[in-house]
C-alpha cells in the first residue's frame, strides 16, 4: 500500500539494532514513504531537501517509539480450553501426568479437529486481537492441534487468514510433531515418517509452511524423530526450529543446531554443550517465561550463560491452551526479566530485533532504520525499560503499519 511520505516528529525513537539500541532513545525523527522508512535520525540533521517533500508532519509528543512487537512461537490458533487441567495442576496433579492420561495436549486435538473452520478462527480471532492491540506486527503460529493432514492444514490456513483480518504478518510453522495422535498410538517413528514424506511435502505445496517444528522432550519426540524430520524439511527448503529442554534434555539441540535450526525454544534444561552449540549455529534462544510461571518451573533457563556465549535470546508468548493461557506479549516481556532475569534491554531486543530473526523476517523488520519497513509503536511512556517494568499495564498510544498510523 502507498502512503505519502510523512515527517514524524518529537519522539524519543529506540531503534532496537542491537541489545544496546533497545535501552534508550537513538533519534527523535524518521521520514517514511511507501511504507518504508527512507531516514531516520535527529531531526536538527534532516537534511532540507528531504523535509521539503514530505506531505505530512505528524508531532508524536515526545512519546517513545519502538518498532512493531514480534510474538515468535505462538500456538494461537486452537478450539476450546484447558481450564479444568488448571484446576487439576491445583490440586496437584502435574502437566506431564496429565498428559500420560490422554489429557493435554491430545485434549486440544479433540477439540480442534471438532471445530469447523469458522469456529476455529472465531476462537482464535481474540487471542491475535489481544496481542495486536500491545503493538504485535509479526508473528509465528504453529499447527499441531490437528495432526491429521486436513486438519493441520485447517489450522495453518487459519493462521494465515488471521493475518490478513488483522493485518499482521504472520509465518506459520507446522507443528505435526507436537504429539503422538490416536491413529498412530505406540507407532511414533511411523508416524514421524509419514510427517515427513507425507504430509510435509503436501501442506508445502499448498503454500501453508514457513517452517517446521518438533517437541523434542521426556514423553514427545525423540532427538532422532527430529533429524528424520528435520531432513525432509532441508529437502523441502523449509527452516526448522525446535521445542526443546522444557522438561528434560533428550539430546534435540545437537540435532537442531547440526540443521542450523533459526531457534531452539523454551531452553530450561540445557547443558554447556548445548550453549555452545547455539552460539556457533547462530540459533536464537526463545524464552518463553509465561510457560515456566503456568507450570511453576524453578529452573530457569541459564540466562547468563547464554549472555555469556553471545547466544540471541528472544522473548515470546508461546500462547496455548495448556502452558500458557496467556496474549500479552508486554506480560512475557515482564516476566522474562523477573522469573528469568532478562534486563529491559534484552527483553525489549527480545520481541524486536532478535524474534525477528529467530523467523527470519525480511532485512529491517524488528529494527527501525533507514530502508527497513515502516512498523512502528507510539507509547505513552518515555523510557524503553518502562515496557518491562509495568505488568498489566498496555501503555499503547498508536500503530503504525507501514507508514499509515492506526
Ligand atoms: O510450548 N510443550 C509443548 N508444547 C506447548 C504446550 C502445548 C499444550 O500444552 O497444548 C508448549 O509449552
Ligand atoms: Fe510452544
Amino acid at each position: 500500500m502507498a502512503s505519502a511520505t510523512t515527517l514524524w516528529r518529537n519522539a524519543r525513537i529506540a531503534t532496537c539494532t542491537s541489545v544496546a539500541a533497545a535501552a534508550t532513545a537513538g533519534a527523535d525523527a524518521l521520514v517514511t514513504r511507501d511504507g518504508r522508512i527512507e531516514w531516520l535520525g535527529y531531526e536538527r540533521s534532516l537534511p532540507a531537501s528531504l523535509r521539503a517533500r514530505c506531505e505530512h508532519d505528524s508531532d508524536l509528543g515526545g512519546r517513545l517509539v519502538t518498532p512493531g512487537l514480534i510474538d515468535c512461537h505462538t500456538h494461537l490458533v486452537f478450539a476450546g480450553d484447558r481450564a479444568a487441567e488448571f484446576a487439576e495442576r491445583q490440586r496437584g496433579v502435574s502437566y506431564e501426568e496429565i498428559a500420560r492420561r490422554g489429557g493435554g495436549i491430545l485434549a486440544t486435538v479433540r477439540a480442534t479437529r471438532a471445530a469447523n473452520t469458522d469456529a476455529l478462527l472465531a476462537a482464535s480471532a481474540p487471542r491475535l486481537e489481544a496481542l495486536a492491540r500491545e503493538g504485535v506486527t509479526a508473528i509465528e503460529i504453529k499447527s499441531g492441534y490437528g495432526l491429521t493432514l486436513e486438519d493441520e492444514a485447517r489450522m495453518l490456513e487459519v493462521a494465515r487468514a488471521l493475518g490478513r483480518r488483522y493485518d499482521i504478518d504472520v509465518r506459520t510453522t507446522c507443528l505435526a510433531a507436537h504429539a503422538v495422535p490416536p491413529e498412530f498410538a505406540g507407532h511414533a517413528d511411523d508416524y514421524v515418517r509419514v510427517v515427513a514424506e507425507e504430509w510435509l511435502p503436501a501442506l508445502v505445496a499448498r503454500g501453508l509452511v514457513d517452517g517446521v517444528d518438533i517437541y523434542c522432550d521426556r514423553g514427545a519426540f525423540t532427538a532422532a524423530q527430529a533429524r528424520v524430520l528435520f531432513a525432509a524439511a532441508r529437502g523441502l527448503g523449509i527452516a526448522v526450529r525446535m521445542h526443546a529442554g522444557q522438561f528434560a534434555d533428550v539430546g534435540g539441540i545437537e540435532v537442531a543446531t547440526e540443521f542450523a535450526a533459526l531457534s531452539c525454544d523454551h531452553l530450561e534444561e540445557l547443558s554447556a554443550a548445548d550453549i555452545a552449540r547455539l552460539a556457533s549455529a547462530g540459533s536464537v534462544a526463545v524464552l518463553l517465561p509465561v510457560a515456566y510461571y503456568t507450570l511453576g518451573q524453578t529452573r530457569a533457563p541459564p540466562v547468563a550463560a547464554l549472555r555469556a556465549a553471545g547466544v540471541p535470546m528472544a522473548v515470546a508468548t508461546d500462547c496455548n491452551p495448556g502452558t500458557s493461557p496467556c496474549a500479552s506479549l508486554l506480560l512475557a516481556m515482564n516476566m522474562g526479566c523477573r522469573l528469568f532475569g532478562l534486563t529491559p534491554e534484552e527483553a525489549l531486543a527480545g520481541v524486536t530485533l532478535q524474534a525477528a530473526r529467530a523467523l527470519a523476517l525480511a532485512p529491517g523488520t524488528g529494527t527501525l532504520a533507514a530502508g527497513g519497513p515502516a512498523d512502528f509503536v507510539v507509547w505513552n511512556l518515555d523510557e524503553p525499560h518502562e515496557l518491562g517494568y509495568w505488568t498489566g499495564l498496555n501503555r499503547r498510544h498508536a500503530i503504525v503499519r507501514r507508514g499509515v498510523m492506526r
